[in-house]
């Protein structure tokens, strides 16, 4: 559904010569990857993930496009021992460094991994999506930025990298940023189911930041928009949007 944003991003990037050799850190699914795949044909790219499933997940939509050749998968906790990924001339990095425990080591290990002159890109997310307008639900209007407002002071305790000033975080650690970039989403509606399921996975992880801070009546009206048995349920509703903004930095290493 954002494939089109991640394809302008991709193609924005300031690579000097086409990248050989890419590593996608928190791969997840693949999304980063199959991007850059695309865009850089003559590229092979290492999926990084915690994840087995994530990148068992991967690599069978890779062997399903043909593309199981050019991509290789390395399981690993990047806040661990870091794994040997080469020297790629290309580390992408999309919505996983604010997951880091460490997030200033995970750079420095960029750093030091990078091939000289390689690209390092951050794309982040500016939060959740906002999926709901303005006034809904009817007896609730407002109810998703009150969750919003709810979940970022969860997140100011325990998520303290989210929202972080990575420009300023890159440039601390040996790093030049070349360029960035904010991209604005604003999908639908009409929307695809898939836009339907997307707000209930995001909706259901609001709640779980959020439950604690909201009153009884918005918990209420949140978990009738998340029982998709139910006739308020978000999966019903025609009047969803994608409402988001990303982040993108792209970076070298200093004297590199
Ligand atoms: C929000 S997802 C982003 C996935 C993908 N990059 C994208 O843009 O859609 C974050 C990913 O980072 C991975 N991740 C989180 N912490 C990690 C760590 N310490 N080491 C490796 N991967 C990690 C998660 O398993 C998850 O797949």
């Amino acid at each position: 559904m954002l494939a089109e944003h991640i394809a302008s991003i991709t193609a924005w990037l300031p690579v000097g010569a086409d990248p050989r050799h890419i590593v996608d850190l928190g791969c997840g699914t693949g999304t980063g990857t199959f991007a850059l795949l695309k865009r850089f044909p003559h590229a092979e790219v290492t999926a990084v993930d915690t994840s087995n499933s994530h990148l068992h997940r991967l690599l069978e939509k890779a062997t399903a496009e043909g593309l199981a050749d050019r991509v290789h998968t390395v399981q690993a906790d990047l806040d661990a021992t870091w794994p040997d990924l080469g020297t790629p001339e290309l580390v992408w990095a999309s919505a996983s460094m604010h997951h880091m425990a460490d997030p200033d080591r995970a750079l420095r290990q960029v750093r030091n991994t990078l091939a000289p002159g390689g690209l390092f890109a951050v794309v982040e997310l500016d939060g959740f999506p906002r999926f709901l307008p303005e006034d809904a639900p009817e007896e609730r209007p407002g109810l998703e930025e009150r969750c919003h407002a709810a979940l970022a002071r969860h997140h100011a305790e325990h998520v303290s990298h989210r929202g972080a000033d990575w420009g300023a975080k890159l440039t601390a650690t040996g790093f030049t940023v070349k360029a960035e970039r904010t991209v604005t989403v604003n999908l639908g509606p009409p929307h695809t189911d898939a836009v339907g399921r997307y707000a209930l996975s995001s909706l259901r992880r609001l709640r779980s930041g959020a439950a604690q801070a909201l009153t009884a009546e918005d918990l209420t009206a949140l978990d009738r928009l998340l029982d998709t048995e139910g006739p308020h349920s978000v999966l019903r509703r025609g009047d969803l949007t994608v409402r988001t903004e990303r982040m993108v930095w792209a970076a070298t290493a200093s004297g590199g």
